[in-house]
């Protein structure tokens, strides 16, 4: 991107009616929830989820600060200082990219529930990194927007990965990979429906932390040979449509086993969503909701998630579901 006059507060009206290119005022986007990995895409894979949205308005201010409020179901829960919440940090990059001396004000409607593994930081800063391309007209990639939404999941679990974010940013199945980042994304057969169960488990602080702590730093070349074809499995799935190939690729030789503890029975209640024809189950991202993808011209997703529900109880553990199907990008709803 070139580098951009500096334009100062008071003269952008004189400037927008000599149609010069400033910023809007305010744009409000809105960015869907997801399930990162898919087993053995671990910190590449996400499928954008048509459940819950985050909605993000961001506005131009005269104060040269970046502030954050946030409403919704999930609102209250939010830290408001910008470095830590997910909005915070691609906000600032994003204002000092464009060179413009200005501030933002972040309007969070926070739709999204925490901490049950549906990319809810990356739903946030997903929408607020859109909005913000939106608003100061910086045209970025979608790698570009990927790798700066990413910043924002630091600030909130300490690693920037671009699974969740580009999800909910760019639609469908996302593959985001690579240094430097490239993203995917391939829309996802009709025929796909994903049920989500969700075990109440005791609420943990910092949960995707915990779960990435437990992930070695170090893998067998075994483990590695096993993710990278049932990875490309899960790939050739969602390029042809074939849920059975995406299916044969859910299983993950690097995260899961050391992250299974944080899901009580999660063993049990795969094997039982599998023998009910679910095509591949996994657990959804850090967990500890866990993803069953299903054929539902051949199979009744609501039976395959009650069975799971009924297989957690077994296990001592209470659990809820819900079935939905892929979503797509993040979208601009509002522009003034
Ligand atoms: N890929 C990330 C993880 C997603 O599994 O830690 C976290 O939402």
């Amino acid at each position: 991107m070139g580098t951009r006059p500096v334009i100062i507060e008071g003269e952008l009206s004189l400037a927008r009616e000599i149609g010069y290119m400033v910023p809007a005022k305010a744009v409000r986007v809105e960015a869907y929830c997801s399930t990162a990995n898919l087993g053995a895409g671990f910190d590449v894979f996400a499928l954008a989820l048509n459940k819950f949205v985050d909605r993000v308005q961001v506005r131009t201010t005269n104060t040269r600060t970046i502030t954050i409020k946030a409403r919704g179901p999930f609102g209250r829960e939010l830290p408001r200082d910008p470095n830590k919440n997910s909005a915070g940090p691609p906000a600032r990059a994003l204002l000092d990219k464009s060179g413009l001396n200005m501030g933002i004000e972040i309007t969070l409607e926070k739709n999204v529930p925490p901490g049950l593994g549906l990319g809810s930081s990356g739903a946030t800063a997903a929408a607020c990194t859109q909005a913000m391309n939106n608003l100061l007209q910086l045209d970025l990639s979608s790698d570009e927007l990927v790798q700066t939404a990413s910043i924002g999941e630091a600030a909130v679990s300490g690693t920037a990965h671009t699974d969740n974010v580009g999800a909910s940013l760019l639609g469908g199945f996302v593959i985001a990979y690579g240094k430097p980042l490239r993203t995917v994304s391939v829309k996802p057969p009709a025929k796909l429906s994903v049920v989500v169960v969700s075990p109440k488990t005791r609420p943990r602080k910092n949960k995707t932390s915990l779960a990435r702590s437990l992930v070695p730093k170090k893998i067998e070349t075994g483990n590695a040979v096993l993710n990278v074809g049932r990875a490309s499995a899960i790939a050739l799935g969602f390029a042809r449509g074939d849920l059975d190939l995406i299916g044969s690729g859910m299983e993950d030789a690097i995260a899961e086993p050391h992250r299974e503890s944080l899901v009580p029975g999660y063993r049990s209640v795969r094997m039982i969503a599998l023998a009910a024809h679910a095509s591949g189950v996994a657990i959804s991202g850090a967990g500890p909701s866990i993803v069953a993808l299903v054929d539902k011209t051949k199979h009744d997703p609501k039976k395959i998630g009650r069975v799971m529900v009924r297989e957690f109880s077994k296990n001592n553990v209470e659990s809820t579901f819900f079935v939905t199907g892929p979503a797509g990008a993040a979208r601009v709803i509002r522009r003034e």
